[in-house]
């Protein structure tokens, strides 16, 4: 394997090697060592269930002897579906394996019916490996993203990029007409987490209408808002809304769903002939395993209850941080965002992913991921962030504020 690791991100962690996984509960693990680990990382999301929830190791243990996989649907997917509708409010869904495929096949949706050839990001975004996506914004135009491996055309060709919150910018792109779609997050998360200003969605909502764009938003971290996601929490109104990652415990799974408006679109313009070449699905999409995992998920896992939890261990965890941040007199700060809350080096929140960028300081981050893991705990290795599951305890949070104060009392 390149790098040893069976996926070259594995080799991100900060460290000379990855820790090899014995085993999981909850919001632990233990390495092959025999160390154990509190995990605040947690799969970046994917496990943010805590790792492997009784209910939906039940629920697929008890699939796994009734079959994996048909080609056809079972009837948990109609309970998901309704329940989706329920927590999102969009009418119709379908499935996907990863949160970039949902992503993928929404923008394919999004230009079938609008004709239109372009999709608009924002500077910094991360959406999964989905082409498109990855282009930033530089002083000569739109480039491709740093690292971008093998990109198949410009990406100037396919998409428009401005920053988070720059309402003139975007009013600026869509006038052009070509866009098919808006995707974002509703709170950038992947560049670290950067808020909306005030009426930033109201404008994004107004404008998309106005020139006829569709507007996706990516629920796949922002789920730790709450059940329905920023979406639900805050009103909004997307076109169409995807969701992977621990929408099924971490089983591959992801949905998209979409509104009826969408749907006569996409119905007038898609025909039973062709609906296995269309570049949209995948054998294994909608498998029943998937399905009977999402369904125990949704229904006894990422429950209000579990939001009722987990957002005021993370409220807990900011103010744990802060207040060592304030006894130190450090010119960084913390903030949330639902189950989830990191600290930056910085005193000035960015308000954008370009701003966000250049306030990232790799070498900082690398020391406080590897002092925290000499004591036990798992950060995300992208900046540093906490996300909170329903096993995590108020213990655990508080162990987390002993070992920052600690690493930031060695760094100063
Ligand atoms: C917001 C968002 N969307 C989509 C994805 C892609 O998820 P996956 O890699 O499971 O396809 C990610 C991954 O980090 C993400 O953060």
């Amino acid at each position: 394997m390149p790098g040893g690791v069976p996926m070259h991100w594995m080799v991100k962690w900060a460290g000379a090697f990855p820790l090899f996984v014995e085993a999981a509960s909850g919001a632990t693990f233990t390495d092959v060592d025999g160390h154990d680990y509190l995990d605040l990382c947690l799969g970046d999301t994917g496990a943010m269930t805590g790792h492997a929830p009784p209910a939906t190791v039940q629920a697929i243990t008890d699939q796994l002897q009734r079959g994996i996989t048909f080609m056809l649907p079972t009837e948990d997917s109609l309970w998901v579906t309704e329940e989706l509708s329920r927590r999102f409010g969009l009418p119709y869904w379908q499935t996907a394996l990863t949160a970039t495929d949902a992503n993928r096949f929404s923008i394919r949706l999004a230009r079938h019916v609008t004709g239109r050839k372009k999709i608009l990001v924002f500077n910094w975004c991360y959406h999964g490996t989905v082409d498109e996506t990855f282009a930033t914004l530089t002083e000569h135009g739109i480039a491709p993203r740093r690292g971008n491996v093998g990109p198949p055309v410009h990406p100037a060709e396919t998409t428009r990029v401005v920053e988070f919150n720059d309402i003139p910018a975007l009013r600026r792109e869509l006038a052009h007409g070509d866009v098919a779609c808006v995707l974002t997050e509703p709170v950038m998360t992947n560049i670290g987490i950067v808020h909306p200003e005030p009426g930033f969605h109201d404008a994004l909502r107004d404008l998309t209408r106005h020139f006829g764009a569709l507007l996706i938003y990516d629920e796949t971290h922002t789920i730790c808002s709450g059940p329905g996601g920023y979406t639900r929490e805050y009103d909004l109104e997307p076109d169409i809304l995807t969701i992977g990652k621990p929408i099924a415990s971490g089983i591959p799974a992801a949905v998209y769903g979409f509104s009826e408006r969408v749907a006569e679109r996409i119905r007038s313009r898609l025909a039973v002939d062709t609906a296995d070449t269309g570049g949209i699905g995948g054998t294994l999409a909608g498998n029943a395993l998937s399905v009977a995992a999402m369904k125990a998920t949704l229904q006894q896992v990422l429950t209000e209850e579990a939001f009722d939890y987990t957002i005021p261990l993370a409220a807990r965890w900011a103010a744990g941080v802060s207040d060592v941040i304030e006894e130190f007199e450090l010119p960084w700060h913390v903030t949330q965002l639902g189950c989830r809350a990191e600290y930056w080096f910085c005193e000035r929140h960015p308000r954008n992913g370009g701003e966000a960028a250049r306030a990232v300081d790799h070498d900082l981050d690398r020391y406080m991921h590897l002092a925290c893991l000499n004591r036990g705990i798992l950060m995300t290795p992208f900046h540093n962030m906490a996300l909170i599951s329903p096993a995590t305890t108020a213990a655990d949070i508080d162990y987390h504020t002993d070992v920052f104060r600690e690493c930031v009392e060695g760094l100063v």
